[in-house]
């Protein structure tokens, strides 16, 4: 029997008196690509940040990998722990302006786990090529376009090897032209199989490179389920006017 991935159980976050995240549980077996979507303010960026420990919690259980971590009261050790198996692509890129690409990729690699400098930037190198920025790889930032920040950002999640990479809208920040080369790196991740949870507001593309679908809205999961079903045949009306009103919207958009 495969090991569950990753677990959560009644994960709950208040932000200023507002619960943002009313006890969401969930699982992810390996070799799933999950994707989240749902209305803006639903609470799926905060979900994101607190299974990768990158915000606590205020309760709730989190099990990844076969280890038990405590989502609300961890301490920078144990989510250092938990960053050594896990990669999350930013909405905004999040790479160092000082660093060439290369050496956002790298750095990571050497700083981060005290890989000498050669090995590490042979990795680098693989990855970048896997993102197709191999020929960019001594540029800086401000010298890349959005879309190609981006697959840098992904070339430095996969550098680390991790056993699920979390996105967060990796397209949103971009303009349409540049989106589908960054959808493109996606899909291709997808065919070697590793592990991805993404939220994204691309419903035709969630559709086409998630296995699992699950819509939020408001601090809750309404409705999960297998992509091919969530489509055909939505349980919930809210699903139903969701995914009614958005792949419209996206299926024109991309006309
Ligand atoms: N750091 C914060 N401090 C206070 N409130 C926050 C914070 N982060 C998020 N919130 C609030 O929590 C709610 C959920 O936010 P979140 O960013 O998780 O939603 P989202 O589903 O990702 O939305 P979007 O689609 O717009 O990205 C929102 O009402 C937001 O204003
Ligand atoms: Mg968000």
């Amino acid at each position: 029997m495969t090991e569950t991935l990753l677990e959560v159980k009644n994960l709950h976050k208040t932000f200023d008196h507002a619960e943002v995240l009313k006890g969401v549980s969930l699982s992810v077996m390996p070799g799933e690509v999950v994707a989240i979507v749902g209305p803006s303010g639903a609470g799926k960026t905060t979900l994101l940040r607190c299974l990768n420990m990158l915000e606590r919690a205020d309760a709730g259980e989190l099990v990844f990998d076969g280890e038990h971590y405590d989502p609300a009261g961890f301490g920078r050790r144990e989510a250092s722990k938990l960053h050594k198996k896990t990669g999350f692509v930013f909405q905004d890129y999040n790479l160092f302006a000082n660093k060439t690409a290369m050496e956002n990729v790298t750095l990571g690699l050497t700083s981060g786990r005290g890989m000498n400098r050669h090995k590490a930037e042979e990795i680098a190198a693989e990855m970048l090529r896997k993102v197709g920025m191999e020929e960019k790889s001594d540029r800086f930032p401000l010298h890349l376009s959005g879309g190609q920040q981006q697959r840098v950002a992904i070339a430095r999640a996969l550098a680390a090897d991790p056993k699920i990479i979390y996105f967060d809208e990796p397209t949103s920040a971009l303009d349409p032209e540049l989106t589908g080369e960054v959808l493109e790196v996606i899909r291709k991740l997808k065919d070697s199989g590793i592990t991805m949870m993404i939220v994204t507001h691309e419903l035709s593309f969630a559709r086409d490179v998630s296995t699992r679908m699950i819509f939020m809205e408001e601090g809750s999961i309404i409705e999960e389920g297998n992509t091919r079903e969530f489509f055909a045949d939505p349980k919930n009306e809210r699903t139903r006017a969701f995914i009614g009103m958005n792949v419209d919207g996206t299926e024109k958009e991309e006309q």
